[in-house]
């Protein structure tokens, strides 16, 4: 199966390498870089339209950074028939419904496993269990540069040096506001409510406009002591849940940093792990942990979505259709790092957030408990 890769950057060169050290009969033949970058290798193109319209290339493997020109070459790709596999989350997550009635119109296969968790098999589970069990709810340490600081804080450095050091190990990029503002959390939990529950917020269904956020900027290690003390810890965390019973579906997602009890499963997750949930109305709550980034851990779980391509052709995109939001779905307190607590819906306490960090200090999600109960 020939396949054409979009991006050479820490992804798409992995991807390249692991198919060439191991061949399983998956062939790279068209790579896509910018204009003056594709020197050195007769694969290499700066002509999208050349991939497009090749008809021996079967697939196209997006792993570029940024929504455009991804999202749109994603649509361009799926429009001319050619399977689709990505790993780009900010490309896809505002336009899910969009890309997945388009590969189901069009016949082709539209695969995101890379795009949340790295190598977990999360979306590939959510689809399999949603296949038959209702899903109603997740959550999930899906942030690995997240976690990396807030365990290099729990071992006492505060919010600058850990953010500095996750960036010398490469955990975290120049710029992390997408990773520490809670955007990359966003744009995940958009993702796995497609894949989980087959619902998106559109129109106007951009991370920005219908996943409330609070991010994890702002922590200090005063803060985890003062936690740990009471027998809690924080994790940065994406969640969603959508509504129970008959009736037009509603939906509501939020990221946020989140109190959790010392004993838990999220507490033992260290560094840069990954670590998701969700609950399934017979199978209850299934649970998956792995390395969520990485330049080969992310290429092996886009290879696991090429070989089911290769070896099943185009199982059919999960179909997507629209949930209003709905913000009484969660709710829960927000603690303050000075004592103070509000209480409230989740979209409520992230917008108060805003407002109140600067006088009252970090602010965490504690979910009402039921909301999240084994
Ligand atoms: N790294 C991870 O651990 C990880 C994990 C899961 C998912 N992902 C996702 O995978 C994707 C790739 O990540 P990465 O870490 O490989 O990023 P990266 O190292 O920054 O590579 C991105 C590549 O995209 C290229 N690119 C961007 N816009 C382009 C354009 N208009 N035309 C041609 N090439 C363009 C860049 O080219 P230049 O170098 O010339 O700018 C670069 O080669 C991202 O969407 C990311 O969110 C990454």
């Amino acid at each position: 199966m020939n396949a054409a890769l979009l991006g050479y950057g820490t992804v798409g060169r992995s991807l390249d390498e692991l198919l060439s050290e191991r061949p399983i009969g998956i062939s790279v033949t068209r790579i896509l870089r910018r204009p003056g970058k594709t020197a050195g290798d007769l694969r290499m193109t700066d002509d999208i339209h050349a991939i497009l319209a090749d008809p021996t290339i079967v697939v196209v493997v997006e792993a570029l950074s940024g929504e455009m020109p991804a999202a749109r070459w994603i649509e361009a790709a799926l429009a001319a028939g050619k399977h689709v596999v990505t790993a780009n989350k900010a490309a896809i997550a505002p336009r899910m419904m969009r890309l997945t009635a388009l590969a189901r119109e069009k016949g082709a296969a539209f695969r995101f496993e890379a795009a949340v968790g790295g190598v977990i098999p999360w979306i590939e589970n959510l689809r399999r269990a949603a296949g038959f069990d209702r899903i109603d709810r997740f959550c999930g340490i899906l942030n690995g540069t997240g976690n990396y600081i807030l365990d290099r804080m729990a071992a006492g450095l505060d919010f600058a040096e850990a953010l500095a050091d996750a960036q010398a190990k490469g955990y975290a990029e120049a710029d992390p506001s997408a990773d520490v503002g809670g955007l990359d959390l966003a744009n995940k939990a958009l993702v796995t409510a497609a894949a989980a529950f087959g619902l998106a917020p559109e129109p106007g269904g951009s991370a920005a406009l219908s996943v409330p956020t609070i991010g994890l900027d702002g922590i200090d290690s005063a803060y985890l002591k003062a936690a740990a003390a009471a027998g809690k810890t924080v994790r940065f965390m994406a969640f969603g849940r959508r509504s129970e019973g008959k009736g037009a579906p509603r939906l509501a997602l939020g990221a946020a940093p989140v109190l959790v009890p010392l004993e838990s499963l999220e507490a033992a997750v260290r560094r840069n792990y990954n670590f998701a949930l969700f609950w399934g109305d017979v199978a209850g709550p299934l649970a998956f942990f792995g390395q969520g980034a990485g330049g080969r851990p992310t290429a092996d779980a886009i290879i696991a979505d090429l070989r089911a391509i290769a070896e099943s052709g185009a199982s059919a995109a999960p179909r997507v259709t629209e949930a209003s939001l709905d913000d009484a779905l969660l709710f829960g307190h927000a603690r303050y790092a000075d004592g103070t607590v509000r209480s409230g819906t989740f979209a409520d306490l992230a917008r108060e957030a805003k407002a109140l960090r600067g006088r009252h200090g970090f602010a965490a999600f504690e979910p009402a408990p039921e909301l999240f109960e084994r």
